[in-house]
């Protein structure tokens, strides 16, 4: 029962609510004991011969009392339920989607979003279900039945213990299914889940399924995931009812008891006819709470499994936190050291090796060199994206491990190899880089990186959205709207992965003037495929196969010949030909 223990977190300060909730359960479930007891009592005055004048509308007057007890009841057990368990779903989805945020890029990068998705939104209202008709099933399951055995106690106590002897079938029923449905639940959540992810990246990934006309085959993988799903629930479905079909037969069993043993007192005259009326009919009832928690088995069985996947979920902790002695340093410097870093993503595929090169303060270094030779992983471990495995990076001389997390991604402004907006409008995704900036710092950062040029133009102006992931725009426009949203940051460390590489040359150039701006007297890091922006570096750092291959300036790196000299010779002479085609159509 750790899953209860660890759910009753999610319930604290609502005991009271939980209290009321059962007392009116208890008031409803108890309101229908008294119809048996009243008909009990007209055999009993039948078989005597002795009733009092206005008996009978006493014993109506009761009745309808009892039948308005229960309609309340029901109402204020249904109510009050769902009020704890729409609070404790929000305290779940809140704490979930909170604890989700803090966990590391390596979490993220092994898992499918849908899946994510289906835990931080399905997984919950399956728990949603549970404390709303699980938990007050269960404890009038409990409680009615005990009532009942009490009542019946009191008229007969001989017929009582027999109409019970059935009754320890259900532990053996609750020793053997329930565990085994738990499992099966489990692994339908699981095949749930993967089904979300496959519809999600369907939906996400439209536009590549499209232009490779890859429907069948996305429309295939859904079909496989969905009949996974569907075979699964079957099965366990199966499973479910097991339970409430033997219930039956145990109160079926228990009833034809106290038919056989009561019948035969009754005709012998041992035990009078309203008392055997009592226990057939309560008898019909006693199992009732107890067939329908078995029915609702099926929802208390996918939420415990709901619950067990979350607080899996839960227990996954960031390795990326804070040390107890992190302290940002006073007066920092911003110098960036790579001191014989060594760094994998998976163990045993070394991504970086002995890299070592330094940014001082308010210079400008560029990283260049072949796709997949490191560049974009040695931004990334900057602000502790991933930690690494050997030497350090140092940001003004201290471990970047020594220092707050959050101190630390504070004062490096990104703009990401892979832009991502968020739905909204442009001036929302500018001025989330600084929520609390003015109207005019962002008109300024939106100027800066050249989105003004289009945002005008734009049915809306900056007030255009931008659609899901900025699908609504170019490349090269979401770019620009994620350079002003560094620019706006205004954090004295700035990387530029790529920035510019999907902006033609004309928007590079005038961008390039506003960049060249920006990373005045700020430390900066550049990585630009277009070699001609990296020519004014202070210094150039090649990377090949993950380890620095050369250094130096633009010149020196000319000199030594290497892959940069190479490249750039290349390059050059591109733009060379592209000039001299233009000329050739001037001439002509
Ligand atoms: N999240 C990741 N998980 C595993 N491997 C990765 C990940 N990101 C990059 N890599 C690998 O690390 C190497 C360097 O990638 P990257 O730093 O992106 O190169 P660059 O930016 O220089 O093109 C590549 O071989 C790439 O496959
Ligand atoms: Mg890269």
């Amino acid at each position: 029962m750790t899953f209860l223990r660890r759910l009753h977190v999610f319930l604290r300060g609502q005991h009271h609510l939980m209290a009321v909730t059962i007392v009116f359960g208890i008031v409803f479930a108890g309101a229908g004991l008294i119809a048996p007891l009243l008909v009990r009592q007209i055999l009993v005055w039948h078989a005597e011969g002795t009733v009092e004048t206005g008996a009978l509308g006493i014993i109506i007057a009761v009745l309808v009392g009892s039948f308005v007890l229960r309609a309340a009841g029901r109402y204020g057990y249904g109510a009050f339920a769902h009020i704890v368990a729409y609070r404790a779903q929000h305290l779940l989805l809140v704490t979930l989607n909170r604890h989700i945020q803090s966990l590391p890029h390596r979490f993220f990068e092994n898992r499918r979003t849908g899946n994510l998705i289906s835990r931080a939104v399905g997984d919950v209202e399956a728990v949603e279900d549970f404390i709303a008709h699980g938990i007050p099933e269960a404890t009038l399951a409990a409680t009615i039945p005990t009532a009942m055995v009490i009542a019946l106690g009191i008229i007969n106590w001989q017929l009582m213990l027999i109409s019970l002897i059935p009754m320890p079938l259900i532990f053996l029923l609750t020793w053997f299914v329930m565990p085994r449905l738990r499992a099966r639940w489990g692994s339908v959540r699981q095949h749930m889940a993967e089904l979300t992810g496959a519809v999600a990246e369907g939906i996400s990934g439209f536009a590549v399924v499209k232009a490779f006309g890859r429907e069948p085959e996305r429309r295939a993988e859904i079909d496989r995931a969905g009949a996974r799903f569907r075979d699964a629930i079957v099965r366990t479905q199966a499973l479910t009812l097991i339970p409430v079909g033997v219930l039956e037969i145990i109160a079926g069993l228990g009833l034809v008891l106290i038919v056989a043993v009561g019948g035969n007192w009754t005709l012998e005259g041992i035990v009078p006819v309203a008392d055997l009326f009592v226990f057939v009919v309560y008898l019909g009832m006693i199992y009732q709470p107890i067939i329908q928690v078995a029915a609702i088995g099926e929802d208390i069985q996918k939420a415990i499994a709901s619950t067990d996947r979350i607080f899996a979920l839960l227990d996954v902790r960031s390795n990326i936190v804070d040390r107890p002695n992190a302290r940002p340093p006073k007066n920092p410097r911003w110098t960036v050291q790579f001191d014989q870093v060594d760094f994998a993503y998976d163990r045993g595929a070394p991504v970086l090796h002995g890299v070592d090169f330094t940014v001082p303060e308010g210079s400008l270094v560029a990283l260049v060199g072949p796709t997949g030779a490191g560049k974009t992983t040695c931004t990334s471990l900057i602000p502790r994206f991933y930690d690494i495995d050997g030497g350090a990076v140092r940001i003004s001389g201290v471990d970047v491990r020594d220092l707050p997390i959050a101190w630390l991604r504070s004062n490096i402004s990104m703009v990401l190899q892979d832009v991502f907006l968020f739905e909204g409008s442009i001036w929302d995704n500018i001025a989330f880089g600084r929520p609390e900036a003015t109207d005019a710092e962002i008109l300024a950062a939106a100027r800066a990186a050249n989105v003004d040029e289009f945002a005008e133009r734009l049915p809306g102006g900056y007030d255009a959205r931008v659609g899901e992931r900025g699908v609504r725009l170019s490349g090269g426009q979401q770019q620009r709207i994620s350079i002003a949203r560094s620019i706006l940051k205004d954090a004295p460390i700035l990387i530029l992965d790529e920035a510019t590489s999907s902006v033609d040359t004309e928007t590079e150039g005038l961008i390039q003037e506003s960049l060249s701006q920006l990373t005045k007297g700020r430390t900066t890091i550049v990585i630009a495929h277009r070699l001609s922006t990296v020519r004014s570096a202070d210094l150039i750092v090649g990377l090949a196969d993950g380890t620095v291959a050369e250094t130096g300036s633009h010149d020196e790196l000319l000199d030594q010949g290497g892959w940069y000299a190479r490249m750039y010779e290349i390059q050059a002479g591109t733009a060379r030909w592209r000039l001299g085609e233009q000329q050739a159509v001037q001439h002509a």
